[in-house]
């Protein structure tokens, strides 16, 4: 379990800058400037979070992306993902799929470990990461999330796990926030009505507020 490379699946992760933040930004709630908060939820050694990170990085607008917090969990069987996302310490065969121009402005080499790079500090400031089961069924923070991103994980639960965590997301997100999983993943009936299919080529969701 748990693997995971950096610029996976970028047809979805770049939507989120270039459609669904913009989105976010028009609701009520984020005329007073609050952050807009992001879950990665099972983000195994951190290539998707920092993935996202840098793509917004490079796409927002520097006042839209100061905003951002990325907070990226994982049960981390192995207890290892918490001091290499802390650090951002990559060796550079994790890299290779990374944009030259992005590489390069967000990267320096590692003078510690020969054959790794590090993620530069401003990138790393929007990462925070925390040990957290999903099937705990508890979220992380009380504030709302934006957008929960939970991919290539929910193939691991039942449906009637998978059902409980979809609502723990529906519940943690504000009222205009958004649901991503993998291209593979559909929703449990039970989950869908709670949901509706934001884009007919990735698995982006939006929060269906009126589904009763
Ligand atoms: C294949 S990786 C997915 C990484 C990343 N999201 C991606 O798509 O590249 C699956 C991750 O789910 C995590 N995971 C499995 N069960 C979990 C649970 N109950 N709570 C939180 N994370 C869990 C694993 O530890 C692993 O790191």
């Amino acid at each position: 379990m748990g693997a995971t490379f950096f610029f996976r699946d970028t047809q979805t992760l770049k939507m989120i800058p270039y459609t669904l933040i913009p989105l976010i930004l028009e609701d009520e709630d984020h005329r007073s400037n609050r952050n807009i908060n992001i879950w990665s939820a099972g983000c195994a050694n951190g290539s998707e979070p920092y993935t996202l990170a840098i793509l917004l990085k490079e796409i927002l607008d520097e006042e839209i992306f100061s905003r951002i917090q990325i907070y990226a969990t994982d049960i981390d069987p192995n207890n290892r993902f918490e001091n290499i996302i802390k650090k951002g310490s990559y060796p550079q065969d994790s890299l290779k799929k990374i944009p030259e121009n992005m590489f390069l402005n967000n990267f320096i080499k590692d003078a510690n470990i020969q054959g790794n790079y590090l993620i530069s500090e401003i990138i790393r400031e929007h990462v925070t990461y925390a040990w957290h089961n999903l099937l705990s069924l508890k979220p992380i923070i009380e504030r709302p999330f934006d957008i929960i991103l939970c991919k290539n994980v929910l193939l691991h639960f039942t449906e009637q796990q998978s059902t409980d965590i979809i609502n723990m997301f529906y519940q943690s997100l504000s009222n205009s926030g958004f649901f991503i999983t993998e291209q593979t993943q559909k929703l449990p009936i039970s989950s869908s009505r709670q949901f509706e299919q934001f884009i007919s080529n990735a698995r982006i969701y939006k929060k269906n507020n009126d589904q009763f």
